[in-house]
């Protein structure tokens, strides 16, 4: 098994925007009763919030997190989310049939955004509320001082504006399970104007509108054609959602979701361009990929969960290690369409589908896809070549022709690094890799050589080994051969692999 690349710091796709590595906190299941927040827990701070998992959490570096849903936004009233905390109301949140204590609201989360260093994304309800609310709660949370809402923010402890830069105009409104759902053209002319009346408040404001819940509801792509021919001019973003599952317990049809995920992408970008040539706008709408991963294994567990309890262990699937390697691909997909994809949220990012597990009232732990997703936030931001590439390849019937390599190059001109991210879809045979650098010069050095490989595809990292899949550095250059320039390595099957090389050349001159 062999693939051939070929890299040239002159052809780079574009440049990632760091908000690519940014997740999702839904007031669903344990992700913030248990998660996030756990007063009472012997790690929480003074605020109720668990240091454990805000360690875990800042090591991700992530730029955004989504807040405060998902399809819980849909019936959510944000007045009950703010004020003296004994005050707000207990209500039922109907997408999830859970109770809502509303402990955790808008002023928690924005702490909670500081102390991990994060910038909130906030969603506004076009499920069950309109222009009114969205108005309001814009206001509450950003007008310095003065009015009402703003001078109700000073009165409940936050004086400074929370300063809240995105907005997602409403969630999966597409979708017939969501509180409040519409048809595209009901749904596009209140984003519309929604989205006005939110820009005539601060047209810096920088707003998402609903796309397609995934490429397989029945009106994608006529979904994105009619919301944008209402709302092209007023929104900057269109979100995409799309989850992956292996049901079939089909390793290489599993492996080749990323193949989905990049048509996917090209058909909305396809869409976009679309209504901008009838339009004849100059303006381009960016992707804001809002909801993304591997979630299939809780869906029969959460049948059996009790409903209108606080905290129910919801969406809590245990991710595997083939998941982990699904997601490295999956990560790969969304840099490789950094021109035009700005925003993608992990979705979520504590107990449910989620990076970051903890045990109520015991430890945190990172799950497999934990992995692949740390070291593209910490290596992924720079630009993106654009390589010329083969491998030896499968026949899919979902997805067609895949390759086994799954190869994608960041180069960071402000230092000269280069990464190479490389997943071996071969379950059974090592990959040949063959790599031509030189459009590098001369002096190229293998720093380090990242892997993660089990010889288990089900193995799991849980309460007792929180560590089975873990990352090894190989350090050193056996890993690769050389003959100037053009470089011979090995990669196992079944692997994610990270190849970090250092090089001369500080910029593309
Ligand atoms: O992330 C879980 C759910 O998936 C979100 O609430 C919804 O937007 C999507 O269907």
């Amino acid at each position: 098994m062999e693939c051939s690349i070929i890299a040239n710091k002159n052809f780079s796709k574009g440049t990632v925007d760091p908000r690519l590595f940014s997740s999702f906190v839904e007031q669903l299941g344990r992700a913030v009763y248990g998660g996030v927040y756990e007063p009472g827990h012997p790690l929480a701070d003074s605020d109720g919030f668990r240091t454990d998992v805000m360690d875990l959490v800042k090591a991700l570096s992530v730029p955004l997190v989504r807040f405060p849903g998902g399809n819980y936004v849909s019936n959510h009233t944000w007045e009950d989310s703010v004020g003296p905390v004994d005050e707000r109301p207990v209500r039922l949140d109907l997408a999830w049939s859970t109770l809502d204590p509303n402990l955790f609201g808008i002023k928690e989360f924005i702490s909670w955004t500081k102390k991990v260093g994060t910038e909130p994304m906030m969603a506004v309800n076009l499920g069950t509320r309109g222009i009114e609310a969205a108005r309001n709660l814009v206001e509450y949370c950003n007008f310095p001082k003065g009015s009402t809402l703003s001078d109700l923010r000073r009165s409940h402890g936050s004086q400074d504006p929370y300063d809240i830069k995105m907005w997602c105009l409403g969630n999966e409104m597409d979708g017939p399970w969501q509180v409040g759902h519409k048809s595209a053209g009901e749904y596009g002319s209140l984003a519309a104007e929604v989205g006005k009346a939110l820009k005539l408040f601060d047209p810096t404001l920088e707003l998402v509108v609903c796309g397609s819940s995934n490429a397989e509801m029945p009106t994608f792509p006529q979904w994105e054609e009619t919301v944008l021919e209402q709302s092209y001019e007023v929104v900057d973003y269109l979100s995409l959602h799309c989850y992956y599952r292996n049901d079939e317990n089909d390793f290489l049809t599993f492996l080749a979701s990323s193949v989905g995920m990049d048509a996917f992408i090209e058909g909305v970008v396809h869409v976009c361009d679309c209504v901008k040539a009838k339009k004849r706008s100059k303006k381009t709408i960016y992707l804001s990929f809002d909801e993304w991963n591997v979630w299939f294994h809780s869906k029969g567990k959460d049948r059996q969960q009790p409903k209108w309890i606080i905290g129910p262990q919801l969406l809590e699937d245990i991710y595997t290690f083939e998941d982990a390697l699904v997601v490295g691909t999956l990560l790969n997909s969304l840099m490789r369409h950094c021109d035009r994809v700005k925003v993608a949220c992990l979705a979520q990012l504590v107990n449910t589908i989620a990076p970051i597990m903890t045990e109520t009232g015991g430890p945190a732990w990172r799950q497999t896809i934990y992995w692949p997703f740390y070291y593209a936030s910490k290596y992924g931001r720079g630009e993106i070549l654009d390589l010329r590439f083969s491998s030896n390849s499968y026949e899919c019937k979902q997805y067609g022709t895949v390759p086994y390599a799954d190869p994608l190059m960041v180069y960071h001109p402000e230092n000269g690094e280069l990464d190479l991210f490389l997943v071996n879809r071969s379950p059974l045979e090592t990959l040949t890799v063959n790599l031509d650098l030189s459009g590098f010069g001369e002096h190229v050095e293998v720093l380090e050589h990242i892997v993660l490989n089990h010889d288990n595809l089900k193995a799991v990292n849980d309460k007792e080994h929180p560590d089975e899949v873990y990352p090894q550095v190989l350090e050193g250059e056996s890993l690769f051969s050389t003959d100037g320039n053009l470089w011979k390595g090995k990669v196992l099957p079944a692997s994610w692999n990270l190849f970090r090389f250092t090089t001369t050349c500080l910029n593309r001159e």
